[in-house]
């Protein structure tokens, strides 16, 4: 679809900023057919994996963007490409593996064969078949297959991270996550290889942006996740700060872990509970890593596509896919770094039973998500708050605002032109 046109809507942005949120901008799926339009295939940089989870030649990874099928490959020039899932030919959605490594893709409803660049090679019976010495059928005569590869994205590697975009006019990845935001990306990606340690994956029924809210929410953590806060992973009184980049669509929530324990800040929280001991206390096994530089967890959302993660010692990206207005799938990548004793990897794996579908912090997530979903399509015309802290949007030196929210929907409303 061209850049401009626009998928028309009757909705309008009937409040007095972005400190209310109409929920008809989960429920409705005219807004969600723009979204896919203006914020996943155009305009952005959308994740598509890391190049740990292909480091051969021909290795190749399937995932999407938005909606879109796509495969990043490894191809013969030691390059990374990502081109779309779609045959030239007549549409189909020619791979079928999430995974594999191969030396051509070939489409398997009528044969047409693409190199890994996603060039057509061949194209079965391209002259017809002989018949009394005579060709008959076949493609016609000027029929070029140099006009016919799959569809080809640009792409940006950064740190080992692989991100991608159907808009040949994006700025540089660099530029669009912005300066302040490449700080905290760069601490993450500082260059050393990254090693793949597996994947968590998950449906939610809920609108895609709820996820991307959830990680810009740090009212919630102190007080939805009995785990963080009982076992001292969280406190509102932690240090923190929210910071954005200059169109407030990334936010990074940084936080320095206080000390564990009751005060007077965690006795008000219900889901404090000060008799409960871990089983196994090497869920908290931490262990201060110098790239750290201070924070103890800093959760990224990168617009809108990807969340990026460390918490403690747990590192992962976390995929967003929407599917439909009210569904997303929503993929965790857990990794570490080359240079990990094998009791950091340990670490880093018992760390990640924290999150995922069934982890003891983001179960939790997963179900308010589901269950604000269905408090939205219950009545469309209503809205939701996000008032704490004031209107302003800006970035800030505690954790107890919806700025972020604010922010991005700020920049949401831009974007949609809504
Ligand atoms: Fe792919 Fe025909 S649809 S070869
Ligand atoms: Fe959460």
């Amino acid at each position: 679809m061209d850049k401009d046109q626009i998928i028309p809507t009757h909705q309008v942005w009937d409040q007095l900023d972005t400190s209310r949120i109409p929920f008809w901008a989960y429920t409705d799926p005219g807004i969600y057919k723009r979204e896919l339009e203006k914020l996943f295939y155009t305009n952005h940089w959308c994740y598509v994996g890391l190049e740990a989870e292909i480091p051969e030649i021909g290795d190749f990874k399937r995932t999407v963007i938005g909606e879109r099928s796509v495969i990043m490959v490894r191809s013969s020039n030691d390059e990374i490409q990502v081109i779309e899932n779609v045959c030239a030919h007549r549409g189909m959605q020619f791979c079928r593996k999430n995974h594999g490594n191969t030396d051509n893709f070939t489409c398997p409803y009528h044969q047409w064969y693409y190199d890994l660049e996603g060039n057509l090679l061949g194209v079965p019976f391209k002259r017809g078949v002989k018949q009394d010495g005579e060709w008959k059928g076949g493609m016609s005569k000027n029929f070029d297959t140099a006009e016919h590869s799959l569809t080809k994205l640009r792409v940006a590697r950064r740190g080992g991270v692989v991100f991608a975009t159907f808009d040949q006019g994006m700025e540089s990845f660099e530029d669009y996550i912005g300066s302040d935001m490449l700080h905290y990306f760069d601490r993450m990606f500082n260059g050393r290889k990254l090693t793949l340690l597996g994947y968590n994956k998950q449906r939610i029924p809920g609108n895609w942006k709820l996820m991307m809210e959830n990680i810009k929410d740090p009212y919630h953590p102190g007080l939805l996740h009995t785990w963080f806060v009982t076992f001292g992973l969280w406190r509102a009184d932690n240090r923190s700060e929210l910071k954005m980049d200059q169109h407030y669509r990334h936010a990074a929530m940084i936080s320095t872990r206080g000390s564990a324990g009751k005060d007077k800040q965690t006795t008000n929280v219900s889901s404090f509970k000060e008799h409960m001991e871990l089983n196994d206390p090497r869920f908290l096994d931490v262990e201060v890593e110098p790239w750290w530089n201070g924070p103890t967890a800093v959760m990224m959302t990168l617009f809108p596509s990807v969340i990026l993660q460390q918490q403690v010692n747990s590192v992962s990206t976390r995929h967003i896919q929407p599917n439909g207005h009210g569904s997303f799938d929503f993929v965790w990548t857990h990794f570490g770094y080359e240079d990990d004793t094998p009791e950091m990897t340990q670490r880093r794996l018992r760390q990640a039973n924290l999150f995922g579908p069934a982890g003891f912090v983001s179960a939790d997530d997963g179900e308010v998500i589901e269950f604000s979903q269905q408090g939205f399509e219950q009545k469309p015309f209503h809205r939701a708050l996000a008032e704490l802290g004031g209107h302003e949007i800006g970035n800030t030196d505690h954790m107890v605002s919806e700025t972020l929210i604010r922010g991005m929907y700020d920049y949401w409303r831009k974007m949609m032109e809504i």
